[in-house]
């Protein structure tokens, strides 16, 4: 049974960061301490937050981060809310990275359902530095999609499951972006109580991934998934750039 105090080795994690002198710490779910911020800072580590709203934006750039992660609604996966029991805001990411603009003069990370040249342009074009992707690599070879998942998405491509994506809270508690299916439509009321509805329903997920079920294992992916192709990373990454194979 999983200790509901787990906090992940944060800690631990954060020590281990400090002594490293890693190049990068990338924090989501949740704002550390100012101290946290200044520690890294005094170690010449540059520190990234996920904020989904002007609101989170502001509270990042107080608190001493270095770059924000502006996560718009399309995204795939969870919502890096930073506060688990908040809706997520709908606001599109190019009007979302003007309004976190207004409040602060970080760097900005575009990030959510940037999936072909154009709308990666767009987030450039919309004051961001640079844009991250999840969904579009999902396929790739080098990604470490499950099999199952692996299986559904491709299905959805192809047209032979169901190929809407919505957010649910049924897997982990915490609002995610995923393929719709059985198991989301059986809980469309699952609570804010990340993590201990991800340690619940983690041994079923597992379960229906070993038998190849995709009906109870969060297909997570956002809404550019019908561009995931299978081929390797840097392909797919070159060509959202409009370079050559
Ligand atoms: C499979 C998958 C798992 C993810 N898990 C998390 C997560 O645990 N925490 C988080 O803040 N974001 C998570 N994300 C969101 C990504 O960090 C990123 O914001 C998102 O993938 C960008 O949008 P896109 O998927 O449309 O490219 C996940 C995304 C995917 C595709």
């Amino acid at each position: 049974m999983p200790d509901p105090n787990d906090d992940d080795g944060w800690q631990a994690k954060l020590e281990l960061a400090l002594r490293e002198r890693v190049p990068v710490a990338s924090f989501t779910f949740g704002l550390p301490e100012p101290a946290v911020f200044a520690e890294l800072t005094a170690q010449g580590i540059c520190s990234v937050v996920t904020v989904t709203d002007a609101g989170e934006a502001r509270a990042a750039a107080e608190a001493g981060a270095h770059i924000l992660c502006v996560q718009g609604p399309k995204a795939g996966g969870h919502r890096g809310t930073l506060d688990s029991g908040k809706v997520p805001g709908e606001v599109p990411l190019g009007d979302l990275l003007d309004r976190v603009r207004d409040v602060c003069a970080l760097p900005l990370i575009a990030a959510g359902g940037i999936s072909t040249p154009g709308e990666a342009s767009a987030a450039l074009a919309a004051g961001a530095g640079a844009v991250q992707v999840g969904t579009l690599l999902l396929l790739s070879d080098e990604a470490g999609t499950s099999r199952v998942h692996r299986g559904g998405l491709i299905d959805a491509v192809q047209g032979r499951r169901e190929a809407e994506t919505a957010l649910t809270r049924a897997f982990s508690g915490r609002p995610a972006r995923g393929l719709t299916n059985d198991f989301m439509r059986a809980h469309p009321d699952a609570p804010d109580a990340y993590p201990y509805i991800n340690h619940v329903t983690g041994p079923l997920r597992a379960a229906a991934a070993a038998a190849g079920n995709p009906e109870a294992v969060n297909l997570w992916a956002g809404t550019g998934f019908r561009h995931a192709v299978e081929d390797p990373a840097p392909v797919i990454l070159r060509r959202l750039f409009g370079l050559a194979d």
